[in-house]
């Protein structure tokens, strides 16, 4: 077992409490929950869970880093595509999952300075805590744009403009399988040891569907089907009226996804820069993950009525969106700027890093314009 960073009393404390949340809940379901609903109490449970009691989560100090962490270039980058969709719309751009508000902010800096700003910023977030450091964030960077700024609790019925999300998908609590070589549904119960794992029948015809479109080869695999993704894409083809969809994450196409090397599946737990295989470790004090199934997620848009228009690499995205002149915008002279942003652009770019493994993936409707971001070694051929 990993040897981690100790977390303070005070951390242990709301990770009991919420394991004797998660006990009560999987007793008061006779003996068995879904993972999902794991999942989903784990990250969010009210006050207990991940996203939603107050740990650090971002960079350095916290457990994981995002392309907006790591440099302001992304979302300037990202604004120059987006730049070019809202004026085909109502003029609203809505980010689901907006972190640490920085993605937010490098996106109204540079669209100011593109002259192109959107009518209202629209954030959507399950994680109180990060809302309120959304909002002191942009508060204290953007006052000017105070008015522009807004936080919703519930989806509009109709959405007109630019949606946004950055490695929000693979938030999303996703439903374990196992297949032996048939599938069953892999649930946690509990056991005087703890939480286990309970394999059982696929009740869920909606799971169950999901399941009959997957190929998998070995008869001792392990993996996701996320049904919140399809859920939130169906939710989003039907509410959206006019405008785009941009999803960056990390993820493959289902035949990667389901490939016979990944028998062990994608999800994965990040603590304090520590990668963690074991979901019931530190339960509410790490960040539990799913790659995406890029498929499920074209696939699910394009049957909410939306058309797909790209699937590329972070790396290609970002090179057709024009992030190397967006890093000719520093002045090589000053290495203290310069070096640590060089650094950064190959932590975005590299297929060892983050270039590859991370997608984006762009819907549209009722939008024409050819879009920079896909101009370029579009991929979708391979969802
Ligand atoms: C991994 S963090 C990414 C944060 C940020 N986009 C970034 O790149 O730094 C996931 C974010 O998605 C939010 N989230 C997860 N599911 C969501 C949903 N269904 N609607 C809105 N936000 C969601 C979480 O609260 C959190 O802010």
């Amino acid at each position: 077992m990993t040897t981690l960073p100790e977390p303070s009393q005070e951390a242990l404390a709301v990770s009991h409490r919420l394991e004797a949340e998660l006990r009560r809940s999987i007793e008061q379901a006779g003996g068995w929950i879904s993972f999902a609903h794991y999942m989903e109490q784990a990250l969010y449970a009210h006050g207990l869970g991940y996203y939603s009691a107050g740990s650090h989560k971002f960079g350095a100090p916290g457990d994981f880093v995002t392309a907006p962490e790591i440099s302001p270039m992304f979302g300037a980058t990202l604004a120059q595509q987006i730049a070019e969709l809202l004026p085909q719309t109502a003029g609203n751009i809505y980010e689901f999952g907006a972190g640490s508000g920085r993605l937010a902010l490098d996106l109204l800096r540079e669209l100011e300075a593109l002259d192109c700003l959107p009518t209202r910023y629209l954030i959507m977030d399950l994680s109180p805590d990060l809302i309120e450091r959304q909002r002191a964030t942009l508060q204290r960077e953007l006052p000017h744009l105070a008015g522009r700024i807004e936080w919703l609790s519930a989806l509009p019925d109709t959405l007109d403009g630019v949606i946004i999300g950055n490695e929000v998908l693979d938030a999303m609590p996703c439903e374990l399988l196992h297949w032996t070589p048939g599938a069953q549904q892999r649930g946690v119960c509990l056991t005087p040891q703890g939480f286990a794992w309970q394999d059982r029948p696929i009740s869920d015809p909606q799971l169950q569907q999901q399941v009959q479109g997957i190929t998998i080869q070995g008869d001792d695999y392990l993996s996701e089907v996320n049904l919140n993704n399809l859920a939130f894409m169906r939710t989003l083809g039907a509410q959206l009226t006019r405008g785009a969809i941009l999803l960056i994450d990390y993820g493959f196409p289902r035949a990667e996804y389901y490939h016979p090397q990944r028998h062990m599946g994608t999800l994965i737990g990040h603590y304090r820069h520590h990668t963690i295989d074991d979901p019931f470790r530190l339960v509410g004090l790490m960040d539990l993950t799913s790659h995406v199934d890029f498929s499920l997620v074209a696939q699910a848009g394009i049957d909410a009525g939306l058309d797909l228009i790209g699937y590329t690499t972070q790396a290609q995205f970002l090179i057709n969106c024009g992030i190397s002149a967006v890093m000719q915008r520093l002045d090589p002279e000053d290495v203290k700027v310069w070096a640590p942003q060089a650094a950064a652009l190959q932590q975005l770019m590299s297929p060892s890093e983050m270039g590859e493994l991370f997608k984006v993936i762009g819907f549209g409707k009722g939008v024409s314009i050819d879009w920079t971001g896909f101009a370029q070694g579009d991929r979708c051929y391979s969802l």
